[in-house]
């Protein structure tokens, strides 16, 4: 029988522990061409932008399988705009994505394929469904960590390219 050992989640600073968790951090300069204002962008390049922590109880890709991470978000900005992430779309257009803010305040963009973008807010406790047809980012305007969990399935696929090279129709500003 294929088991996983449990994890922790800590439900008060959304952190993980446990075998199997991993952590990335991205700073300013890895979200270069992201920016409106890439020279302030460049200013500030080695700023700690976020960090994630990841656990994949069955590898990426496999059908069927959820995965489970979090995000924290540090709150600043870059030329007025705030601390974002990159935003994705997911390729397989029918897997959603569920997230539940742990704490801080934030904006879920929103934009579908006609580049029509809305926003919701992220609150503690607030839970959102992104349904698979939207490209989805997240962004800090608060003055504290904006935490949040996520859980997708693993055979979503993510595409950063084209937001990349075309971005949301909106962008948030201070
Ligand atoms: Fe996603």
């Amino acid at each position: 029988m294929l088991q996983v050992p449990p994890i922790f989640t800590n439900l008060t600073s959304g952190q993980l522990v446990g075998e199997g968790v991993t952590e990335s951090r991205r700073t300013v300069r890895d979200l270069a061409g992201y920016w409106l204002d890439e020279e302030a962008a460049r200013a500030n390049a080695d700023q700690l932008l976020y960090v994630t922590q990841s656990w994949f109880p069955e590898p990426d890709g496999t059908e069927g399988a959820v995965l489970w991470g979090n995000t924290t978000l540090m709150p600043g900005t870059v030329g007025g705009e705030y601390f974002m992430t990159r935003g994705h779309w997911h390729l397989k257009r029918t897997r959603g994505e569920m997230c539940i803010t742990v704490s801080g305040t934030g904006l879920l963009a929103l934009m579908d394929e006609g580049r029509n973008t809305r926003f919701e807010r992220l609150t503690p406790g607030s839970s959102h469904w992104i349904s698979g047809e939207l490209a989805h980012r997240t962004i800090n305007d608060g003055n504290e960590p904006l935490v949040f969990l996520c859980s997708w399935p693993a055979d979503c696929g993510h595409d950063y390219e084209v937001i990349l090279r075309e971005g949301f129709s909106e962008r948030v500003f201070a």
